[in-house]
């Protein structure tokens, strides 16, 4: 195998989504090809092609404001694995995200901690990804709170509530995401009109995945939550962080299982980031 000095790194944009697409699907991971699509043409894509022209594996950085970009789509297939490809696609991510001047963050699977942590990658909190088919349990909001269809007109003010509870700035992801799907997409308010939570939702090759869920306490984001889940098709995913008791309570009972988690993981200081006192479901490991 090729050291990784020797790693043939190509840039990958969008109009190759296509063809990288099956990295994820041998994964078995949700990602669909719009999921690609938006991906590699909201951020910038690295991978390597095999003799037979085929991807053999990718990777991603995606900025979510100055100071933050998120690597994601760490993928190498099952054939080329340990032969330094992973690495040597991280060191690149590594060298995309500092020439930017930001800090990089990601969400990482069992299989990928072991390459981000000596890179210097540190750990910040658990997140749990959970399967479930169908919500028979809806959960009303807390005295105070309704819940609406969120809409365009939203966006402004979602981006400006979202910003300072994630330490992330990703005002198009979360018009994307609220764009896409628009029966998914549910605002939270106060009698003053005031938001105190969101959650979005999008199909995705095997399940729905609903997230990001922002809100102001736990009450508010399992109404959110089951609202979500109630008005659109399962199964669904969802990545909770394991501090949130309440939401996983309610998982629980819907009959949902965790059959892998993610730990989310930083290079450097990132304001904002180790707190998930606000975000009770990721936008998903790929997109922070
Ligand atoms: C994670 C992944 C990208 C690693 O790719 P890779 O090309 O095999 O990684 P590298 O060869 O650079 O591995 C570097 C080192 O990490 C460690 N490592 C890699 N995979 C490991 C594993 N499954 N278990 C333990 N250590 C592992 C080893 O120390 C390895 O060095 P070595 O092979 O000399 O022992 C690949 O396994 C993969 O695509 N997995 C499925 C998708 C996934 O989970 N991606 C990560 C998303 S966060």
């Amino acid at each position: 195998m090729a050291p990784t000095e020797a790693l043939d790194v190509q840039p990958i944009d969008a109009a190759l989504s296509e063809a990288v697409w099956p990295l994820s699907v041998e994964a078995g991971w949700n990602q669909n090809l719009a999921d690609w699509r938006f991906m590699l043409g909201a951020g910038r894509g690295f991978g390597c092609v095999g003799p037979d022209g085929r991807w053999q594996a990718s990777s991603l950085v995606l900025p979510l404001g100055q100071k933050l970009a998120w690597i994601s789509m760490v993928l190498v297939t099952r054939d080329r694995r340990r032969g330094g490809v992973g690495t040597g696609l991280l060191k690149r991510c590594i060298d995309e995200v500092r020439s930017a001047g930001a800090v990089a963050g990601l969400d990482a699977t069992e299989q990928g901690r072991p390459i981000y942590l000596p890179l210097g990658f540190h750990d910040l909190y658990p997140i749990a990804r959970w399967h479930f088919d169908a919500a028979s349990d809806v959960v009303q909001p807390p005295a105070g709170a309704t819940l609406r269809a969120l809409g365009p007109a939203d966006l402004p003010r979602l981006a400006l509530y979202d910003r300072p509870l994630t330490g992330m700035e990703r005002p198009s992801i979360l018009a994307h995401l609220a764009l896409r799907q628009p029966g998914r997409a549910w605002i939270a308010e106060d009698t003053a009109g005031k938001t105190v939570g969101y959650v979005l939702g999008r199909e995705g090759r095997v399940a729905t995945s609903l997230g990001p869920v922002v809100a102001d306490n736990e009450a508010i984001a399992l109404a959110l939550i089951s609202k979500a889940a109630a008005a659109a098709p399962g199964p669904f995913i969802i990545d909770v962080p394991v501090v949130h008791r309440a939401v996983r309570g309610w998982l629980e009972r819907q009959g949902a299982v965790t059959p892998r988690g993610y730990m989310r993981m930083t290079l450097g200081d990132a304001k904002g980031l180790d707190d998930a006192t606000h975000v009770f479901a990721l936008a998903g490991p790929e997109l922070g």
